[in-house]
């Protein structure tokens, strides 16, 4: 039987509490009856409605019909009982809400769980790992600077004098607001990693032997093999009785380690400011084995060639050991420095530079 409000005829406070209570029983009742929102609604509009809701029952029924010593208690309990109704109108409704009907809610241990995707090495940053693994194991220790620049250690103290054209090499990216600086520190985007050659030897006496990873930058629009910000490794040998054989036997067994003992190199004059004499670095080619094609098809990554440029390199240009108090009676060395994006590119066989510097996750997944 639906509950209805009793009229009282008793308002001692026993019969007040026996009345609310059942009131508050009808109304726990009745809330848990409630499954849907037009349930609830039903629900509301039965204990909360202006006209005729059981609020307003209570109101008109109880406490207008009280005898006047009454009245203040009655009135008190009737306020409690408003109180509760729109406590339980809103719980009632939170409930529904929250789809928290735990009776139907059950753990089910046997799902798989939730896998979460493992990270992974960029591929940029693993062949440069690689590269700089082969130099350690020849007892090489890694060296890193800054990638901002002064001016100084990014030319000057490489042998580029100031307005020497061999500036031009390299298309470099300056900080704007340096005008007021004298010139060697005007800072700038480092054009290679080369400024840690002469940062390392300031700070440590030969011998020498430091590999330099690190990010670089120059002033070229992006396409498919070119980036504005790139990657190098530089190597650095300083000691005494260093020569030219030492270079190549080094860079020899560097590309052997890393592409297999059938590669050949091969080195061709260059010019580096830094370095005297100065060599460009080749490696038979490692897609078609030095023969320029592909059963019949052209060797698209030496271009029938044969060949493929690994790296500048050559011996440290003595005038470099003027600025770092090195004595160049005593000391020789060698400096090599190879790009790492394009090697990267070729060796997992992406074809646009960019898709490295996308963020595209679906591209990198490949390399997980
Ligand atoms: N720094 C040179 C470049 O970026 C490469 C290089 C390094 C050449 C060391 C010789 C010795 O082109």
């Amino acid at each position: 039987m639906a509950y209805t409000v009793p009229k009282l005829d008793d308002y001692s406070p026993q019969a007040l509490d026996r009345a609310a209570a059942e009131l508050l029983r009808a109304l726990e009742t009745e809330s848990a009856a409630v499954t849907n929102d037009s349930d609830w609604k039903t629900f509301r509009d039965r204990w909360m409605a202006r006209k005729n809701g059981i609020l307003t029952q209570l109101n008109d029924g109880w406490l207008k019909a009280a005898p006047g010593p009454q009245k203040r208690a009655v009135g008190q309990k009737v306020n409690e009982l408003k109180a509760r109704v729109e406590e339980s109108v809103v719980a009632t409704e939170k409930r529904l809400k929250g789809g928290a009907d735990l009776s139907a809610e059950s753990l089910d241990v046997t799902l798989p769980g939730t896998r979460r995707p493992l990270g992974a090495e960029h591929p940029i940053t693993r062949t440069m790992n690689d590269i700089v693994r082969v130099f350690q194991h020849m007892g090489y220790s890694i060296a890193e600077g800054p990638e901002i620049e002064t001016d100084y250690y990014n030319f000057e103290s490489l042998n580029f004098p100031p307005n020497h054209p061999a500036r031009d090499m390299q298309d470099t990216i300056f900080i704007a607001g340096q005008e007021t600086k004298a010139p060697r520190d005007r800072l700038l985007l480092r054009t290679h990693t080369s400024p840690v050659q002469i940062r390392t030897m300031e700070k440590q006496k030969p011998p020498v032997r430091v590999v330099i990873p690190g990010r670089v930058y120059r002033n070229d629009a992006p396409d498919a093999t070119h980036s504005p910000m790139f990657h190098q490794v530089e190597g650095l040998a300083v000691d005494t009785n260093i020569t030219f054989r030492d270079l190549k036997g080094s860079l020899d067994h560097a590309m052997k380690e890393l592409f297999g003992s059938s590669v050949k190199t091969r080195f061709r004059p260059s010019f580096f400011p830094f370095t005297e004499p100065s060599a460009e670095v080749l490696m038979s080619c490692i897609f078609c084995g030095g023969g320029g094609y592909q059963g019949t098809q052209r060797c698209p990554n030496c271009k029938t060639s044969g060949w493929i440029e690994m790296l500048g390199a050559g011996m440290v240009d003595p005038a470099l050991y003027g600025f770092v108090g090195y004595d160049p009676q005593k000391v020789s060395g060698f400096a090599f420095g190879m790009g790492v994006d394009r090697l990267a590119a070729m060796l997992y066989g992406v074809p646009d530079l960019q898709l490295f510097f996308s963020g595209d996750v679906r591209f990198f997944e490949q390399f997980a």
